[in-house]
């Protein structure tokens, strides 16, 4: 983290897990330990706990986020949620292009494009996430791959509204739910390459005002390392989400 340029944020994401009474008690856990947090503190929650998340939460510092959201404003789409639907409910983020999305739902780079530009429409904060698969890093295309998840994602986006309504999430997708971390120096390597990438695409203050978070297995106990990285600047958390204790101790590494 480099905290003179950028605030670090650790985000929770808590997948196809906890119904909302599990939520409020997960939250009621979490709230106390994480109330001095000199960074930010998100929880994303399955759509059906939204609400308990945002009353749960209220006058703490912990705010709340989706999972997804798609890029139509209403419509004929069976059992989805639009961007609209949760900026009426005053939920403020929202995660886009997760690797399981892109994995088991058929989301793409352009689905991923237009369920940013649907947020951000509707004044939605987003989480981001770009990742590679393993063999793609075997095949030492990781930057590649990076690249162009990034650049399709943000066709069309402006300066200001990445600097201020996007956070970027690498995962790489090998390291999601597996135990396998990325070591520092990899999610800081790919961590800098996409901020260089931002400074070619955009400028160089808009590079050093965008939030990139490290998310794949990152727990109570490799936080300290992977965040002390200058391009570090937070996480995406998922199994050590569900822990209050863990998940605090991330957030305290982040406040350091
Ligand atoms: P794990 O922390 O369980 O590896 O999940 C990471 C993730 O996918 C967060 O979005």
């Amino acid at each position: 983290m480099n905290k003179q340029l950028r605030k670090a944020v650790i985000a929770g994401n808590w997948k196809m897990n906890k119904t909302p009474d599990e939520t409020k008690a997960l939250i009621e856990e979490i709230k106390p330990l994480v109330k001095d947090a000199d960074c930010d503190v998100i929880v994303c929650v399955p759509y059906i706990d939204i609400h308990t998340a945002l009353e749960a939460t209220k006058g703490s510092n912990i705010k709340v986020g989706a999972e997804n959201c798609h890029w139509a404003e209403s419509g004929a789409f069976t059992g989805e949620v639009s961007a609209p639907m949760l900026k009426a409910i005053g939920v403020p983020y929202v995660i886009i292009g997760h690797s399981e999305r892109r994995q088991y739902f058929g989301e793409t780079d352009e689905t991923v494009h237009d369920r940013v530009r649907a947020a951000l429409n509707n004044d939605l904060t987003v989480i981001l996430c770009v990742g590679e698969y393993l063999k793609q890093r075997e095949q030492n295309i990781t930057m590649e791959v990076i690249a162009t998840q990034v650049k399709i994602a943000l066709a069309g986006v402006s300066a200001e509204e990445l600097k201020e309504k996007i956070i970027i999430a690498y995962e790489p997708v090998w390291a999601i739910g597996t135990g396998l971390t990325a070591t520092a120096q990899q999610a800081n390597e790919v961590n800098k390459g996409i901020r260089d990438l931002i400074a070619d695409l955009y400028d160089a203050d808009t590079a050093n005002a965008t939030v990139i978070q490290y998310g794949g297995s990152m727990n109570a106990k490799n936080a300290d390392e992977l965040l002390s990285q200058p391009d570090v600047d937070g996480g995406l958390i998922g199994g050590a989400s569900l822990k209050a204790p863990d998940f605090a101790a991330i957030v305290e590494a982040a406040s350091k």
